[in-house]
């Protein structure tokens, strides 16, 4: 039987690994991190993180061919297969700083592998890294080795949030990455037998190390840059009366643009698209790349632009005071069907309001309290796990954030409305409910594009989409 074990039970090491133990009933997988909490929950009926179809498919295997467990090193000794998908966020410090990607986790793993190794063993990149960095891995782990030979892999993952059940069971492609060696393609071939199990052939793709790594990169960066075009647009139709939708409809019908990932919104969230295009950026200004950088930094740029001009908007429109106004925030995690908020839009969009002193309610269907109160009040960069810490102070506007379970209850007396995650049931929402508890004018700012513009302006609101004529 073979074994593998998977650093890091985080967003993709568990669902990945729950669908390798699915799909492979005669593969022991054992997923470990050194969270305790974090273990605990995916031992326990609420699983530490909310993704439709991933709890039938761990209670299909838990205890079967697959484990969650603390004992890290235990588990890699005994491993033929070792994936490492520990986060590596952006450096907050040092050389590099708020560019960079922080590999001490990735590090300290590869460390920790070379030294409770007893076997020939190969190693897994699943983590999102810069290009080059298996050689840096390599390097590591040789060095440390006693004897004991390692193959490193790059095997990037393209699952998104909210869809990574399906995303798993059906990617559009697995990408393996190793050095063309006849080791390097015997250690391929061994990951591609996983896969094979139920992904067709052709849809598994072998590249060298650095094109796998730079892959992944280039992938997400092409994905951020086209909601950013989107997005440019959307201020311009806003300001020439064009609609966003057919703009988008029309420019996505071309076949050779295709209708995917042109939706206009506040902007992008989420904990990759920033961090792996700053670190592309950081790469090439390392590579002596200066045109290239700047070329992927106004993604970012564009991004940012988006979501202070939604806060613009909504001030401005307000009779640009929205002093002690109370402000409904529906939708708080980056996207739908996920209770993830790193860098979600809604931090800067509250952030922004909450500046101009605004009192703003916040419901998620899927968010704690807890975290919302953590996203808000710690630094961005103190922290890039939401379970480990607990935030630091408490300014002095926290009174003016409440969160509330109900959309009802946010609404209630309140201004106006951001929506700001396209949640499905902010479409079903009963609007005159709203309206007729809200204070006059009563104003719907629309971050997602998700309601009914006509009903809504019927019942009396005044309505603001992206990049839509008021
Ligand atoms: P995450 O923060 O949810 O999980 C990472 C886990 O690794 C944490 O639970 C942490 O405790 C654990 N960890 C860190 N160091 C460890 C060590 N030395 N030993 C054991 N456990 C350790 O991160 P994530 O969202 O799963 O992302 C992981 C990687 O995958 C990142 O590089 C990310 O860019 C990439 N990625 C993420 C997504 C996504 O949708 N979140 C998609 C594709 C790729
Ligand atoms: C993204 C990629 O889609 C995955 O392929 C990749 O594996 C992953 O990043 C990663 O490397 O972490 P994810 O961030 O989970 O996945 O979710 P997306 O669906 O890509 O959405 C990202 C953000 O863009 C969300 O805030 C979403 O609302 C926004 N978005 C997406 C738009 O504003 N418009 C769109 O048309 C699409």
């Amino acid at each position: 039987m073979v074994k593998i074990c998977c650093i890091g039970a985080g967003y993709v090491g568990g669902p990945t690994m729950a669908v390798i133990a699915l799909k492979c009933p005669s593969i022991e997988v054992v997923v470990v991190d050194i969270s305790k909490s974090r273990i605990a929950a995916w031992n326990s009926d609420k699983l530490p993180i909310y993704e439709p179809g991933l709890d039938e498919v761990v209670k299909k295997c838990r205890g079967k061919n697959l484990f969650f467990s603390t004992e890290v090193e235990k588990h890699v000794y005994e491993a033929d297969i070792v994936f490492v998908s520990v986060n590596t966020p952006t450096k907050t410090r040092g050389l590099g700083a708020g560019k960079a990607a922080d590999l001490t986790y990735w590090e300290n793993a590869a460390r920790m592998i070379a030294d409770v190794s007893k076997s020939d063993k190969i190693v897994v990149e699943k983590s999102t890294v810069p290009v080059k960095t298996a050689e840096a891995i390599e390097k590591i782990m040789t060095h440390n080795a006693k004897g004991i030979k390692f193959q490193i892999l790059s095997n990037p993952e393209f699952l998104a949030e909210g869809t990574a059940i399906q995303d798993l069971f059906n990617p559009d492609r697995v990408l393996i990455g190793g050095r063309e060696t006849p080791e390097g393609e015997k250690a391929i071939q061994t990951l591609k037998n996983v896969y094979s199990q139920w992904i067709p052939e052709g849809k598994i793709l072998t590249t060298n190390l650095w094109s796998a790594e730079l892959s992944k990169l280039a992938a997400n960066a092409f994905l951020a840059q086209r909601i950013s075009s989107v997005n440019a647009l959307s201020s311009l139709c806003e300001a020439t009366g064009a609609n966003v939708n057919q703009v988008s409809y029309a420019v996505g019908t071309d076949t050779r643009i295709g209708p995917k990932f042109l939706n206009a919104s506040v902007g992008f969230g989420g904990s990759c698209f920033q961090k792996d295009i700053l670190n592309l950026v950081y790469i090439c200004e390392c590579n002596g790349l200066p045109e290239v950088a700047e070329y992927w930094k106004q993604v970012i740029k564009i991004n940012d632009y988006q979501k202070s001009r939604f806060v613009n908007r909504v001030v401005a429109s307000m009779f640009n005071t929205v002093s002690n106004k109370k402000i409904a925030i529906l939708g708080f995690a980056f996207k739908k069907d996920t209770g993830d908020t790193r860098e979600t839009p809604a931090i800067d969009v509250c952030k922004g309001l909450l500046g101009d002193k605004a009192r703003v309610s916040i419901f998620d269907p899927q968010v704690t309290e807890d975290q919302i109160q953590r996203d808000l009040w710690m630094n961005k960069f103190d922290w890039d796990h939401p379970i480990h810490l607990q935030p630091t102070s408490t300014p002095s506007n926290e009174k003016n954030v409440s969160v509330v379970w109900d959309a009802y209850e946010a609404t209630k007396d309140a201004d106006g409305v951001c929506i700001l995650t396209e949640w499905d049931e902010f479409k079903k929402l009963d609007y005159q409910k709203i309206y007729d508890n809200m204070r006059k004018p009563a104003f719907v700012f629309d971050g997602r594009n998700v309601v009914d513009c006509d009903k809504l302006r019927e019942i009396g609101f005044i309505v603001y989409s992206i990049g839509k004529p008021l």
